[in-house]
């Protein structure tokens, strides 16, 4: 029991203290935001990767709320890395990796759309309904936009940082289900291939 948790432990990953800045701005990175989908396999250092955490859904006031707005502050997003080492969920607050898989999940990420498998890394969004104290139609539209805002984020924060990316929505919904631990009424929305353009 103690040597399970301790090995859980030791495989997740403390980033580097994100940055925060870029030269780039913002309206540069709008003029240059366009979906890629060739990627060179150049890995992507953890300081970058920490950035992106952070502009995606970092937190960037004292009371703990975040770069990308929620619902009613809700905060429900969840937002997973996948790659060549495991999957791991984004903890904002500790500004550390997770481990949830040790399965190198970019295949089921990309799913049909082979040609973007080549990315170095995956970001999943998903959205927990069950943080909302009533689950209806409303909001999982919501959650649905809560994304979408999560996914703006990385989008710019790519071009910022000298990445690309494309919001995709294809993937093997039920092994990243079964791997990432997805509980019921939690919705896998949208990914992004990150990487290095080819
Ligand atoms: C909700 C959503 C789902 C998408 N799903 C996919 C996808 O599964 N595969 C893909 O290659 N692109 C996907 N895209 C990217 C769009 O095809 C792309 O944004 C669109 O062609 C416009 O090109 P641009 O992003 O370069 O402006 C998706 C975009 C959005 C917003």
């Amino acid at each position: 029991m103690v040597l399970t948790a301790f090995s859980a432990s030791a495989q997740d990953i403390q980033l580097p203290v994100p940055r925060k800045n870029a030269e780039m701005t913002l309206y540069q990175a709008l003029q240059n935001r366009a979906s890629n989908r060739s990627f060179s396999s150049a890995p992507i250092s953890d300081q970058i990767l920490s950035d992106l955490l952070w502009a995606a859904q970092g937190i960037n006031r004292e009371d703990g709320r975040l770069t990308a707005p929620t619902a009613m502050n809700t905060q429900e997003i969840r937002l997973y890395v996948c790659r060549e080492d495991g999957a791991y969920e984004y903890i904002a607050k500790d500004n550390k990796l997770l481990k949830v898989s040790g399965k190198d999940l970019r295949g089921d990420v990309a799913g049909p759309q082979a040609g973007v498998a080549d990315a170095p890394l995956f970001l999943v969004i998903s959205c927990d309904l069950n943080r909302y104290s009533r689950k209806n139609d409303h909001t999982k539209v919501m959650g649905a936009v809560d994304v979408g805002y999560v996914s703006q984020n990385i989008c710019l924060a790519c071009v910022a940082l000298g990445l690309s990316t494309v919001p995709r929505a294809g993937m093997n919904q039920e092994v990243l289900r079964e791997e990432l631990g997805l509980a019921e009424d939690h919705l896998l929305l949208i990914n992004h291939p990150v990487g290095y353009k080819k």
